[in-house]
């Protein structure tokens, strides 16, 4: 088969001066793709601003042959994510693919956690996500085609001490993945996410002797295999570090099923209901609705 090519297509990636997103942004401009290379380029709290890393990696890009622009807004306001959309459309015409990665990290236990702590968080992942996507996503549908990969974490996932409000914001990305997934259905928008394990600033202090082997350039691959034409798959999530790329999915036990349910019976079939045996994964609501209705009778 071909190698994976993206000529010709027009991508974003937030938070590419540097860690996870830089290696994003150098991989897809080497496969061809045109790439803005968006960083506000402040500390890994979210504080200062620099254009700096944005300007190096673009230029590293045009060193090595690619076309890149940088661009310094911020993802976490309405206005920083259209002028990010405008930047890919005046340089290069037209948007096809958007990698949400910028990130920042306040951890705190979550008795002591201050709005100070919370909002901005919540702004530049969650936020920073609808505000970069949605301009994207006008363009994306009027073109009939797109790739949408946005960065969770195992912290939202499987839960982290002292990460409530990171890990809010990381499932919360995997539940507008899983939404703008069947909006984007009929429109040949693919979107999907990434659970990332990785040695960058971000994670140099928690990551101990493993981080050796977790090159951020590792993750990348999926990174762009999930933004190619050619992916079989819209609203998943993938872990991957170190070379390893696994799926995280929602799944569903067979559960207890009945129509007099009382709390006692809740009680008495908690095993039951948690065993997960035989359990399935549901594709959308419907396929939900559908095993209830099965189980119902009806
Ligand atoms: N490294 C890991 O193991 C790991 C694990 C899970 C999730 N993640 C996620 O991967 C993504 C990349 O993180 P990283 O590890 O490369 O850390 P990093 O700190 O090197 O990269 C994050 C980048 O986002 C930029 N950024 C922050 N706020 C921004 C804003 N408002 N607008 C634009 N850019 C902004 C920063 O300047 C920085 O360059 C983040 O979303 C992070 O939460 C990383």
């Amino acid at each position: 088969m071909a190698d994976i090519g993206f000529d010709g297509q027009v991508a974003i990636v937030t938070g590419a001066g540097g860690g996870l997103g830089r290696e994003h942004a150098l991989l897809l401009a080497s496969r061809g793709a045109r790439v803005v290379v968006n960083d506000i380029g402040g500390s890994v709290h979210g504080e200062g601003n620099d254009r700096g890393p944005a300007e190096a990696v673009a230029r590293t890009i045009r060193d090595l042959g690619g076309e890149a622009v940088a661009d310094a807004h911020s993802v976490a306001t309405p206005d920083g994510g259209q002028a990010i959309v405008d930047t890919a459309v005046e340089a290069f015409g037209r948007v096809d693919i958007v990698v949400n990665n910028a990130g920042i990290l306040r951890d705190k236990a979550f008795h002591n956690l201050t709005p100070e702590l919370l909002d901005p968080v919540i702004d530049v992942h969650l936020r920073g996500a609808f505000h970069v996507t949605r301009p994207a996503w006008v363009k994306m549908r009027e073109q009939g085609y797109g790739r949408v990969v946005s960065t969770s974490s195992n912290s939202g996932i499987l839960g982290n001490f002292g990460q409530s409000n990171y890990g809010a914001a990381k499932m919360g990305l995997v539940g507008l993945t899983r939404v703008l997934a069947a909006e984007g259905a009929k429109y040949n928008i693919k979107v999907n996410a990434i659970a990332p394990l990785a040695r960058t600033r971000m994670t140099e202090d928690l990551m101990g002797a493993a981080a050796a082997k977790l090159d951020p350039a590792l993750v990348s691959p999926v990174v762009a295999f999930l933004a190619h034409e050619s992916v079989p798959v819209t609203g998943e999530v993938y872990t991957v570090g170190g070379g390893r790329v696994a799926r995280f999915f929602v799944g569903m036990t067979p559960g207890y099923t009945n129509p007099e349910l009382s709390v006692e019976d809740v009680r008495d079939h908690f095993e039951q209901i948690r065993d997960e045996t035989g359990y399935s994964v549901p594709a959308g609501p419907g396929d939900e609705l559908k095993a209830l209705m099965e189980a119902l009778g009806q």
